[in-house]
């Protein structure tokens, strides 16, 4: 369902040309569970706003469901984007000064869903995560872990088939990074596609397949077999 060729992301910086992503061939199953791992600076986070048509290659095609996504225009791709994928940050970005529950259906806000069926479908994502008992608590006054099921709440808000989330599990401790990791894991029964960034390897434990990246390229590729 995800299939790149040969991508390749240049930025430039005044007169400095940084290759972040050096020509990168992946494809990607509908259903799969994917880990992306590597250095600091190998260019993950580039990769995965590429596959999540947050920015465009500079070289290479890119095809979601077949269709070439990488040269269409910013309208276009933002409705890819809204239509077929939920994201997950590894600060949570959530509107600090709103509940969890408007949190959860700011998504839906921007697709024009009425008030009513935006609370029933933000209830049921936050009850999903486990957070039915934290409706109205802002990001502050929960906990970390906490944060990042609001966030994955919000994610799934549209039920994307992809989700895509880079270092999930990077600000919290191990047990609740565990938690996420579960869910995320549910989200895969369920026929989700998750494709998580991480340096962590019990994150990594959980996919199908661990794509290692180094200085902008596809090092080596792991089939996990105990899943
Ligand atoms: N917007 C940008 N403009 C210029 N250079 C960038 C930009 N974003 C990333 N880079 C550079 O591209 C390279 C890859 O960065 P990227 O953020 O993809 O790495 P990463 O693997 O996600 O690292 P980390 O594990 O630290 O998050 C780095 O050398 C970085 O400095
Ligand atoms: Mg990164």
């Amino acid at each position: 369902m995800i299939q790149a060729i040969d991508i390749k992301k240049t930025y430039k910086v005044g007169k400095v040309k940084v290759e972040a992503i050096r020509g990168v061939d992946l494809r990607i199953e509908k259903g799969e569970f994917v880990c992306i791992t590597g250095p600091s600076g190998s260019g993950k986070s580039t990769l995965m706003h590429i596959l999540g048509c947050l920015d465009r290659p500079t070289l290479g095609k890119l095809f979601l469901d077949k269709k070439e996504v990488g040269k269409l225009n910013d309208n276009a791709l933002a409705e890819v984007r809204n239509k077929k994928i939920g994201f997950v940050f590894q600060q949570f970005n959530l509107l600090p000064r709103s509940t969890a529950l408007h949190n959860v259906e700011l998504p839906l806000i921007y697709a024009g869903v009425r008030m009513r069926e935006r609370i029933q479908r933000a209830k049921l994502a936050l009850e999903k995560v486990g957070l039915s008992h934290r409706l109205y608590h802002q990001p502050n006054e929960l906990s970390g872990g906490e944060r990042q099921r609001v966030a994955v709440a919000r994610a799934i808000i549209n039920n994307p088939p992809i989700i895509l989330a880079d270092e999930p599990t990077g600000n919290l401790d191990s047990k609740a990074g565990q938690g996420i990791i579960e869910l995320f894991q549910k989200l895969h029964e369920e026929g989700h596609t998750l494709i998580v960034v991480t340096h962590e390897r019990y994150v990594a434990k959980y996919s199908e397949r661990i794509i290692h990246i180094r200085d902008g390229l596809l090092e080596k590729e792991e089939i996990n077999h105990l899943t």
